[in-house]
């Protein structure tokens, strides 16, 4: 049976929406996506401020739905489920998309469907043109988690390794807020990285001989306050060389990690996923490791690595697909932002 799914994505500072067609079989089609980042807003700030975050979505998702639908040339009465982000993230931020999708679900008679906003992230490789096949190893690095996963099929997740502390997004923002290359601190240090020399400052690679799959990123922020602390004046003309150090050290441990990951688990496939997944020299030196030990990579297409609608759509497309999940009428929607 063919459905058309209605995606809705706002567990923090991105609104997102998507339509996206599924069949019994084959992978769901994307057929139109829409998105407002609220980064601008945040800016002034120097990180999200949840309770804007909240009342920006809610001026957003009913004009960015109109937009797709639209695009797509359907109306809201050829929507057959209405999924959302049921978390996690910001629980102000989740009950706007939440709401609005039993709302809309409640007034249309038809069923609705939360999603974890990680299978989200964790699916996306299959919006792109090149979509890849089961089982895998996924990297899925986001600003919240870090986690290594054997994939095997929709659902089928097992966690080999994930942080002890923060993740690999939060290392990327937390060192360029120090830096004061300000928010969002991933793209600002990465830019920043393009002109220095990553060998000018020697950085620890935490828990990169522990033998097991965990990652610790927490040591690492440390070690660039003190760097820049000890640069103190100097740090403003040696920001490059300081960012494109940090970038080197904790590329080289997501890198030698899911290797790691390979090896262990005798896969030949990654999929990369989650908005740290955009980094340039991520997917430069994974691209060059997994050549060289034959083993093929699958990214998320770029405009695709963060947060969206269109992930959504697609997670509870492959659910319902698998027949893992059953879209439902309780609305009795339950936001889980942790
Ligand atoms: O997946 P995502 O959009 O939101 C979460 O679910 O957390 O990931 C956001 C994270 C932020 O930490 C951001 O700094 C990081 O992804 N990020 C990047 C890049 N683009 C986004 N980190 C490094 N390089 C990038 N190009
Ligand atoms: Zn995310």
């Amino acid at each position: 049976m063919s459905l058309l799914i209605l995606g809705i994505e706002s567990s923090c500072d991105e609104t997102g929406v998507a339509l996206v067609r599924s069949a019994d079989t084959g992978v769901p089609v994307l057929l139109s996506h829409a998105l407002h980042s609220q980064i601008e807003m945040h800016q002034a700030y120097g990180g999200v401020v949840p309770e804007l975050a909240s009342r920006d979505h809610i001026r957003r998702v009913l004009p960015l739905a109109t937009q797709v639908l639209t695009d797509a040339g359907q109306t809201l009465a050829d929507v057959d489920v209405v999924a959302y982000t049921q978390g996690p993230g910001l629980a102000g931020a989740l009950l706007v998309g939440a709401g609005v999708a039993c709302a809309l679900g409640a007034a249309l008679g038809k069923p609705v469907l939360g999603v974890h906003h990680l299978e989200g992230h964790l699916l996306s490789p299959f919006l792109s043109a090149d979509p890849p096949e089961f089982p895998f190893v996924a990297l899925l690095v986001s600003g919240g988690h870090t986690q290594l996963m054997r994939v095997d099929g929709v659902g089928r997740y097992e966690i080999l390794g994930e942080t002890i502390d923060d993740a690999a997004g939060e290392a990327f923002d937390k060192s360029a807020k120090l830096m004061g290359l300000g928010y969002p601190g991933g793209p600002a240090l990465s830019r920043m990285a393009q002109q220095g020399d990553a060998t000018a400052f020697k950085l620890p690679r935490p828990l990169l001989h522990s033998g097991d799959l965990d990652f610790s990123f927490a040591g690492l922020k440390t070690a660039v306050l003190t760097q820049a602390k000890k640069l103190g004046d100097e740090l403003e003309a040696r920001k490059a060389d300081l960012a494109a150090s940090t970038e080197a050290a904790i590329v080289e441990v997501l890198v030698k990690k899911t290797l790691a990951a390979l090896k262990q688990t005798g896969l030949q496939r990654v999929v990369v996923a989650g908005g740290v997944g955009a980094n340039r020299l991520l997917r430069e030196q994974l691209n060059t490791a997994c050549s060289k030990a034959r083993v093929r990579v699958h990214y998320p297409e770029l405009h695709l690595c963060t947060d969206n609608g269109a992930m959504i759509a697609m997670a509870a497309a492959m659910r319902l697909q698998a027949g893992q999940q059953q879209a439902n009428t309780a609305y009795a929607f339950d936001v889980k932002p942790r």
